[in-house]
């Protein structure tokens, strides 16, 4: 460091200090996850795909190929969509998103295309902030689907949901009634991780929603859980708080048939309120009694 630089660099602890503010101003501001050796400006990678897009729409729509059909909004279980933050320049808007995500959805024959049609969605603005999208774990087709809120730090690096320490806790507690997580079906109403692991807003929510729809429709459970609030209220259509919900046994349409569901405590919440798990053991047996019935 050059001599007359400013008295705090002069010693070691105000140094030390001063780099602990700024590291944790970056943490405050949601850069918490170095994800490159070296910086890489992810929105100027999306804002140029995106220019690419919109050049390519614009010549599709001079050969008047056809739009993609509008199809209505699913009636039940509908989760209310309110206005979330401005929308940055050249993203779809909330009207535009969601009938892109309809439309996109409903066109995916199985889960494979459903992941490649989630991937060239840009109806969400948490697409250019993520590293990954992380679609689903464990085995489609299982009796059970599990559906989280969003993923984590670990969820972003590795591609897949509920690794981390709520996973780790969420396997234990899988583990508890003799299920592995190869015996189900993992997913997220949201697959790529908010800034800082803000909670989603409903307008980020409400773009994902028809593709958390058409994955629960094509992987067919017999028992859908909700892991916390936000998966409860969204596909279950439910006003309450968690505490209240969970441990419900509740219908959900999935578009072929009428399955069971049970919201639960999510295992983040049980990390932080350890004695809560006392509810989440009660759910977990009514989850095992009702696999072992049907
Ligand atoms: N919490 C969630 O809701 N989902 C994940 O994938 C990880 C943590």
């Amino acid at each position: 460091m050059a001599d007359g630089d400013d008295e705090i660099w002069r010693d070691e602890a105000g140094l030390r200090d001063a780099l602990i503010a700024l590291v944790d101003f970056h943490v405050a501001a949601g850069v918490d996850l170095a994800l490159d050796e070296t910086p890489h400006d992810r929105f100027a990678d999306e804002a140029a795909r995106r220019a690419g897009e919109a050049a390519a729409r614009e010549a599709a729509s001079r050969d008047r190929l056809p739009l993609p059909p509008r199809t209505p909004a699913p009636a039940a279980n509908a989760a209310p969509v309110s206005r979330g933050p401005a929308v940055p320049p050249g993203a779809l808007d909330a009207e535009e998103a969601a009938a892109s995500a309809r439309a996109l959805a409903e066109a995916a024959g199985d889960l494979a295309a459903l992941e490649a049609a989630l991937a060239g969605f840009d109806g969400c603005a948490l697409k250019a902030s993520a590293k990954s999208l992380v679609f689903a774990d464990g085995t489609p087709g299982a009796r059970v689907m599990i559906v989280g809120e969003a993923p984590g730090a670990d969820e972003d690096r590795t591609g897949k949901p509920f690794v981390g320490r709520a996973g780790q806790l969420l396997d234990r507690m899988l583990a508890a009634i003799d299920l592995a997580r190869t015996d189900v079906y993992i997913a997220n109403v949201i697959p790529w991780r908010p800034p800082g692991n803000r909670t989603p807003t409903t307008q980020e929510v409400a773009a994902c929603l028809p593709f958390t729809r058409r994955q629960i429709a094509l992987a067919d459970p017999d028992i859908l859980v909700c892991m916390g609030a936000p998966a409860t209220q969204t596909l279950l259509g439910v006003k309450d708080g968690i505490l209240r919900a969970r441990g419900r046994w509740l219908a959900y349409d999935t578009g072929r048939r009428e399955i069971r569901a049970l919201p639960m405590l999510h295992p983040a919440y049980l990390l932080r309120q350890p004695l809560q798990k006392r509810l989440a053991w009660r759910d977990l047996r009514a989850l095992r009694k009702a696999l072992r019935e049907s």
